[in-house]
C-alpha cells in the first residue's frame, strides 16, 4: 500500500520513524512550530505543469535572491489537519477541498499548480512520513502546510518562470494562547483586510502580513484578534485576521422560520465549491438563526466554515450567509469563529469604537454543539455521512 511504501521509504533514511511518538510535551502544545522529520518538494515544469515531486529531510530551501515570491509576494499557502484515532489510525479533513482552493487562488496570482490528485497524494505522504508527530488522540493535531511560490527569478514585475510546490508539518494543539477559553475580538475601524476586487478571497500569502500591524497592537490590549469591516463602508462585518465569523440570534418565534442559504456568488466555476449547495426551504427546528457574512471576494472561503454552514444545517439551524452590520453583531446572542487553525473558538466579547458587549459562551451554546461536531467527524468518533474524512 502506499503507506506502507512511504513509511518503508522514510524509515530507510530516517531510523525514528519506527518510534510510535516524537519526542514531545503533547500536553504543552501550542501553535508554535515544531519542526518534524520531512517535508515535500515539487517544482513546475516549463509547461506549468508538475512532476516528480520527493520527500525530502525537513530542511532550509534554496531561492535566487530574485525570486518572484521573494520581490512580488507571488506565492500562496494552505493549512490542514492530521488526527490520529484511538487505534492509530490516520484521517485528513476534506484535502480535495485545499486542493481546490490553491488551484483558485493560483489562477487569481497569474500561477501554474499541482492538479487536485498530486495535491491530495502529496499531503498523503507528508501525513503519513511525519506520523510521529501527529500528537496522541485529544492531544491536538499534525497541521499540514502546503505552499505554492513563484521561486523563479524575475527583475520586471511579471509571473515568475518558475514555481514550487512544498509542504511541511508541526504538531499544533490550541491557536490562541487562552487556549479553549472564549476570545476578545477588537472590532478595527482604522485599517482594511480586504477591498473589492482585490485578493481577500484567496489564500495568497500577501493578505497575511498586512494585518499584523492591527493585529500586535490589539494583542498589546489584551484582545485575542481583529476583526475587520469592509474597507467601503466600514459597516459590515467580515472577517478575523485568522479566521472567519459566525453570529448567532434567537429567532422571534413568531417568525416562521426556514432553513435557507443565501447565494450571490455568480463565478460559476468556483460557485460550488464556495457556496455548499442551497437546501430547499425547510421548516427550521431550531430557534437560533446563525449567520456569517457572504464570501464574496472579501473574505476567505474557509473550508472550516462551509463546513460548520453544512453541519449547522444538518442539525437543523437557519444558515444565512449574507452581509451582517457591525451593530448586529454587537446584539449578537453568540458570536464564534472557525478556521482550520482555530477551529471552532467561542467569542466572549467584542469591543467596537470603544464599547465592550459580551456574548453566552455556556455549554449549550450553538458553538459548543458544532465544535463538537466537527471534531467528532475529524477525529473518526462519529460517523462522517458528509463524506469529508479519508482515511490514510
Ligand atoms: C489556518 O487556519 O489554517 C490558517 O491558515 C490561518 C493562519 C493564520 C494560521
Amino acid at each position: 500500500s502506499q503507506a506502507t511504501s512511504v513509511q518503508q521509504q522514510a524509515c530507510d533514511s530516517f531510523p525514528h520513524m519506527e518510534d510510535e511518538y516524537a519526542d514531545v510535551d503533547w500536553d504543552n502544545l501550542g501553535f508554535g512550530l515544531i519542526r518534524t522529520d520531512y517535508m515535500y518538494v515539487m517544482k513546475s515544469l516549463e509547461d506549468g505543469t508538475y512532476k516528480e515531486g520527493k520527500i525530502s529531510r525537513y530542511g532550509n530551501v534554496e531561492l535566487s535572491p530574485s525570486a518572484g515570491v521573494l520581490n512580488y509576494g507571488q506565492g500562496l499557502f494552505e493549512g490542514l489537519k492530521a488526527h490520529r484515532n484511538e487505534t492509530g489510525g490516520l484521517f485528513l479533513f476534506r484535502p480535495d477541498q485545499n486542493a481546490i482552493r490553491m488551484r483558485v487562488g493560483a489562477e487569481r496570482m497569474c500561477m501554474p499548480a499541482p492538479s487536485v490528485d498530486q495535491f491530495v497524494d502529496a499531503v498523503t505522504q507528508i501525513a503519513i512520513a511525519n506520523k510521529r508527530w501527529v500528537p496522541p488522540p485529544g492531544k491536538g493535531s499534525l497541521y499540514i502546510r502546503p505552499l505554492l511560490i513563484g521561486s523563479g527569478a524575475i527583475l520586471g514585475l511579471a509571473p515568475a518562470p518558475e514555481y514550487t510546490f512544498l509542504i511541511y508539518a508541526s504538531p499544533v494543539s490550541n491557536y490562541f494562547k487562552e487556549g479553549s477559553k472564549p476570545l476578545n475580538l477588537y472590532v478595527e475601524h482604522e485599517y482594511d483586510r480586504a477591498s473589492r476586487g482585490g485578493t481577500g478571497g484567496v489564500k495568497t500569502i500577501s493578505n497575511y502580513a498586512p494585518v499584523l500591524k492591527a493585529v500586535t497592537r490589539a494583542k498589546s490590549r489584551g484582545f485575542s484578534d481583529v476583526l475587520y469591516l469592509d474597507s467601503v463602508d466600514k459597516k459590515y462585518i467580515e472577517e478575523v485576521a485568522s479566521c472567519n465569523i459566525f453570529v448567532v440570534k434567537v429567532a422571534n418565534p413568531s417568525i416562521k422560520v426556514f432553513r435557507f442559504i443565501e447565494i450571490l456568488q455568480s463565478r460559476s466555476d468556483i460557485h460550488e465549491w464556495i457556496n455548499p449547495t442551497p437546501k430547499p426551504n425547510v421548516i427550521c427546528q431550531q430557534d437560533r438563526v446563525i449567520s456569517t457574512p457572504t464570501a464574496m471576494g472579501t473574505i476567505l472561503s474557509g473550508i472550516t466554515r462551509k463546513s460548520v454552514i453544512e453541519i449547522a444545517c444538518d442539525l437543523g439551524y437557519q444558515v444565512q450567509e449574507r452581509a451582517i452590520p457591525v451593530e448586529e453583531l454587537m446584539q449578537a446572542d453568540e458570536v464564534f469563529c472557525t478556521g482550520t487553525a482555530v477551529v471552532v473558538a467561542s467569542v466572549g466579547s467584542a469591543t467596537y469604537k470603544g464599547n465592550r458587549v459580551e456574548f453566552r459562551t455556556d455549554a449549550d451554546s450553538v458553538c459548543r454543539k458544532l465544535c463538537t461536531t466537527l471534531v467528532e467527524i475529524q477525529t473518526g468518533l462519529i460517523e462522517d455521512k458528509f463524506g469529508w474524512v479519508v482515511e490514510i
